[in-house]
């Protein structure tokens, strides 16, 4: 298993449709098991492929945060297939450190996917793993989640990444690796 390195906004694959998986071999159970090393060391609760370079219909999400096997799930070629109601949280994004604002999601949401084997299954979820599985499979779709808020936060949000990429602040990948070395 391997650390991947998440990219960030304004990366074109994050804003890029995903493909559909054909085939649950090898290469995606290595692809699933090395984004479920990364979201757990970055740490978030959820990754998407387009977040690790592949633009692919593929993520892993754990809404426990490592603490419950039974919330550690991948989901393949995820369909939204009912929403319920709405809520109104603060959100983040890995490929957008230190960003977050509130959006409002669903409440609940009935999320159809595919496991690595290519078996169907659905996941009824409310609460933070609606809003997880919403965020995730918009990845899966191109759309970020800078484009769920009002154009005013949004504008805001552009602009203060604009200024951390030209003080060099965005990309901060090496340095969260060797913090993570030094504890
Ligand atoms: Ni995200």
């Amino acid at each position: 298993m391997a650390v991947l390195k998440i990219v960030k906004y304004p990366d074109p694959v994050l804003e890029t449709l995903g493909e559909r998986v054909t085939e649950f071999n090898d290469e995606l159970k290595k692809l699933v098991e090395d984004m479920f090393e990364t979201m757990y060391a970055a740490p978030g609760v959820g990754l998407a492929a387009p977040q690790v370079g592949v633009s692919k219909r593929v993520f892993v999400m754990d809404c426990s945060g490592g603490r419950d096997p039974a919330q550690k799930i991948a989901m393949i070629n995820p369909e939204v297939l009912r929403t319920e109601g709405d809520q109104t949280g603060e959100e983040g994004c890995l490929s957008f450190p230190g960003i977050f604002f509130h959006v409002k999601r669903a409440l609940r949401a009935v999320v159809r996917a595919q496991d690595v084997n290519g078996n169907e299954f659905e996941i009824d979820g409310l609460e933070l793993t609606a809003r997880c599985m919403l965020h995730e499979t918009d990845h899966c779709d191109g759309i970020l989640f800078i484009e769920r808020t009002t154009p005013l936060k949004r504008q805001m949000a552009k602009r203060q990444i604009k200024k951390r990429i030209k003080s060099g602040e965005w990309d901060e990948e090496r340095t969260k690796d060797e913090a993570r070395r030094m504890k």
